[in-house]
């Protein structure tokens, strides 16, 4: 029998999954363990179901021994340094798929309320600053037509791109290395650079991992280089984005709006942005549906018996 600790306090059938082991949990009341318990609980533990707030380094790793496999709570695993974790041998996994949709649909509603300016009207209306129909009132994005710039084509970007299609927009996309030929021809989807990406799209979506390659992809000159009435949205990671840059960007009247659910320190958000009427801002729900977060806690809790029971889990951190 192992011991698996559980970082917080997840739905789903975890016990269910990793029944014959000593699955230790948060304490009642408490929705995450406490950093000093959480490190007294590791001295022994073999499984680890992290949170995507906790950082995987050697000062964790250190004061556990005897792990084996960190199941990450998240399809993202920017949190986890791969290089500790090989060091020691621990495995590493993720949840991706289950999340897809979710993420998808919620990247669609900032889009469709930054493209639509859907905060900027609801404001005017519980502000009192609504006299009647006007012909030009917050003029919009005209959605059909539009190009769709993707930037990381995976399984989310995909998804992002089937909706907009739906919505009659056009798909460019960019990231290292080619989508295969079929998902280009399913989403009529041209691959170009980051730099025409940005520049030629109405609407820029990012979809991309958070890597020293992708860190502030989108900075200053980048937002500059978008088309004034353009609109960026982040489902991603915040730190893809220069969040001061772009705060400057928009009060400086550039870009139609932004629709952000990531930020660069969370659970820190700029003032600025706050500030910024053309702002909708989320606190990370991407992948916030019942049944999706259950999905990932027994994807992670599938991991982390398939390791402790000397099997290969479907979803290994490749590094
Ligand atoms: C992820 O999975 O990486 C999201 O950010 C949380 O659902």
């Amino acid at each position: 029998m192992a011991k698996v600790v559980v970082a917080a306090r997840l739905p789903g059938r975890i016990d269910e999954i990793l029944a014959g082991h000593e699955v230790v949990w948060p304490a009642a009341g408490e929705a995450e363990m406490p950093r000093a318990r959480l490190v007294e609980e590791l001295r022994d533990a073999e499984g680890l179901l992290a949170l995507l707030s906790l950082r995987i380094d050697d000062a964790l790793l250190d004061g556990a021994p005897k792990l084996r496999v960190v199941a990450n709570y998240a399809v993202g695993y920017d949190n986890v340094d791969l290089a500790a974790t090989a060091r020691r041998g621990v495995v590493v996994t993720n949840t991706p798929g289950v999340l897809t949709d979710a993420t998808a649909d919620l990247t669609m509603a900032l889009m469709l309320a930054a493209a639509r300016r859907l905060g900027e009207g609801a404001a005017m209306i519980r502000e009192g600053r609504w006299h009647g129909w006007e012909p030009e009132q917050l003029p919009a994005l005209d959605l059909p037509g539009a190009q769709l710039g993707v930037v990381g084509l995976g399984r989310i970007g995909q998804a992002v791109a089937r909706r907009a299609r739906g919505f009659g927009m056009r798909i460019v996309y960019a990231q290292p290395r080619r989508a295969a030929a079929e998902v280009e021809a399913a989403l009529e989807a041209r691959h170009v650079s980051v730099d025409e990406l940005v520049a030629s799209s109405d609407i820029v979506t990012l979809h991309c991992p958070l890597s020293p390659a992708t860190r502030h992809l989108m900075n200053g000159a980048r937002l500059a280089a978008m088309k004034p009435r353009a609109v960026l949205v982040n489902t991603a990671r915040g730190p893809i984005v220069d969040e001061a840059a772009l705060a400057e960007t928009l009060a400086r009247g550039h870009l139609l709006g932004v629709g952000l659910d990531v930020f660069e320190d969370e659970p820190r958000v700029p003032a600025a942005l706050v500030a910024s009427p053309r702002a909708i801002l989320m606190p990370h729900l991407g992948s916030s549906t019942p049944g999706t977060r259950a999905a990932m806690a027994e994807t992670a809790a599938r991991s982390i018996a398939d390791v402790l029971a000397g099997r290969r889990p479907a979803h290994v951190v490749e590094r």
